[in-house]
């Protein structure tokens, strides 16, 4: 068994531990926090072993009644790999740690490309994290764009993409981004930085992003324009992304006009936390004018990434391939709507 171990139990850090814990071929060894919270609290009802990040705030723990396993050099030096899901940039901070301890680990879209070996997206780069040590598991938007463009790529060829990203201005649980109510360019200068972060998974892509961000908290919503390398009638586009697990085309019949919608059915449909970790492309919006191929995507920020993580673990391990991997995971997170 993969012993895992998770540094920072929030939005992402908490859906990953969920994940992995659902794996025949994983364990999770503990979390870690820097303060006790409803999050801390939660990790321990489930039987998460909780670690402290910062070792001088473990009586504050003891003092709201949580039980601490350890500091958090303890659960880094116990595991086989660890996943960082800490705030941007304390990743970081944290690397030096893990490579005291000799421990491969894993860090989010929020740190820098050249912090790591790899950064990696499971449908387009698997093999290049096997046996790193260092590896950044790319933002939702990174990781909804890669898993559009990989299989085009693969099938027609990609001459150019032109991506608008509208973003949610924070998550539902980030007080801290609010209340808003604005439309912003953002950033406001052109190209946006995802286009750059899209060409650590394809180096050789041309792609230029535009990014704003709205008073929303549920999705991002992208809408992409890509020229491909022929001319492709858009059903042929539409069977080539059906194939794709980590695609959800959704149907007209369904009556979803937006992110709300989409929500209100992964809840409907059961899944924890109402967590989408497919790319959402409304399958009327495939349309194609001469070699110009369009669509409209939602990415459900909070979860795509999750089980991108769960094969990174895999990958930098070498446990298992990419198809492997992607099938073990697609099957026990129950991925496919
Ligand atoms: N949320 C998204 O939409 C999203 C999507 C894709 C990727 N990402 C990336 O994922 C990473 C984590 O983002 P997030 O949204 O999960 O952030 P988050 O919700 O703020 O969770 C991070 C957690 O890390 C804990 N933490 C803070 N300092 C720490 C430290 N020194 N050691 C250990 N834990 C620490 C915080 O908990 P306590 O301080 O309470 O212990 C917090 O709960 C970032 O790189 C982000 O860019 C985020």
């Amino acid at each position: 068994m993969i012993q895992v171990a998770i540094n920072g139990y929030g939005t992402i850090g908490k859906r990953v531990a969920d994940a992995v814990r659902e794996q025949p071929d994983m364990e999770v060894v503990g979390v870690a926090k820097t303060r006790p919270n409803f999050e801390a609290e939660t990790a321990l009802e489930k039987g998460f072993s909780l670690y402290a990040a910062i070792e001088e705030r473990a009586d504050q723990f003891a003092e709201a009644g949580l039980e601490i396993a350890g500091p958090v050099e303890d659960l880094v030096d116990e595991a086989d790999v660890v996943v960082d899901a800490t705030p941007s940039g304390i990743g970081a901070e944290n690397k030096a740690m893990y490579e005291e301890y000799d421990t491969p680990a894993l860090y989010q879209g929020g740190e820098d490309a050249d912090l790591v070996d790899v950064s990696f997206n499971a449908r387009s780069n698997f093999e290049d994290a096997v046996d790193a040590d260092h590896v950044r598991v790319v933002s939702c938007n990174t990781t909804g764009l890669s898993r559009v463009l990989a299989p085009l790529r693969e099938a027609y060829g990609v001459e150019k993409v032109r991506a608008t990203l509208v973003r949610r201005g924070g998550d539902p649980g980030q007080t801290s981004r609010g209340p808003i109510n604005d439309i912003l360019p953002n950033p406001v200068t052109i190209p946006s930085h995802h286009g750059p972060d899209v060409e650590t998974i394809f180096d050789d892509l041309d792609i230029d992003t535009l990014g704003m961000k709205v008073p929303a908290t549920l999705m991002h919503m992208h809408s992409l324009n890509v020229t491909l390398s022929e001319e492709v009638d858009a059903s042929e586009v539409r069977d080539l992304f059906a194939d794709e697990s980590r695609l959800f085309l959704i149907p007209e019949r369904m009556d979803i006009d937006g992110s709300g919608k989409l929500k209100e059915y992964a809840m409907d449909a059961g899944r924890p936390r109402g967590d989408i970790w497919e790319n959402c492309i409304w399958e009327e919006s495939i349309s194609t004018v001469g070699t110009d191929l369009y669509l409209f995507q939602g990415i459900h920020q909070e979860s795509d990434v999750v089980p991108e993580n769960v094969d990174a673990i895999r990958a930098v391990l070498g446990a298992a391939d990419a198809e492997e991997s992607i099938a073990t995971t697609d099957e026990t997170m129950g991925i496919g709507l």
